[in-house]
């Protein structure tokens, strides 16, 4: 089948790219442009492993054609952290032992990404709804959503400016 050149916009940088129509993004992320931290499990839309931000909300990719993603913001797993700059979800995860295999991952950090970008004090049971679509045969989840709620907390507390006045000050 004849290939199309797509420009992808991922984690800010162009990647030219040449896919076949019923390429996936997904396909496109982990072949096209060498970003293979966007995981396919099921490749059906059933196990949430692909998750990827478009536009600022968690997408599938591998529901996602790469066509359909030029010119939209692509943000990946690479995108939000990596080395020892580490997103607050991926020291979180770590630290509260939410990743064991791994390989759902990225996709269960994308997500939690995008809820925490829009909602940034999410109940437990608001975090439950939204990786409800996250599929992990090791960790059981607890250890996930705690890891979600550690990390929401510590990007709050980042971004209160320090002279913020205290809870108790602002009832005195
Ligand atoms: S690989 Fe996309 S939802 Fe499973
Ligand atoms: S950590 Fe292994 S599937 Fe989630």
């Amino acid at each position: 089948m004849a290939k199309t050149l797509v420009r992808l916009t991922v984690n800010g940088a162009t990647h030219e790219v040449a896919v076949e129509p019923r390429d996936t993004l997904a396909q496109a992320l982990r072949d096209g442009c060498g970003l293979t931290g966007t995981k396919v499990g099921c490749d059906l839309g059933t196990c949430g492993c692909c998750a990827v931000m478009l536009d600022g909300r968690a997408a599938l990719a591998c529901l996602t054609l790469a066509l359909e993603a030029e010119g939209r913001a692509i943000t990946t797993i690479e995108g939000l952290g990596g080395g020892t700059n580490l997103h607050p979800l991926q020291e979180a995860f770590a630290t509260c032992g939410g990743s064991q295999c791994g390989y759902c991952t990225p996709g269960f950090i994308v997500t939690s990404a995008a809820l925490l970008d829009h909602e940034p004090s999410p109940s437990r049971e608001r975090i439950k709804d939204a990786i409800s679509g996250n599929l992990c045969r090791c960790t059981g989840y607890i250890k996930i959503v705690d890891a979600i709620e550690r990390a929401a907390d510590r990007i709050r507390v980042a971004k209160t400016p320090a002279d913020a006045p205290s809870r108790e000050l602002q009832h005195n």
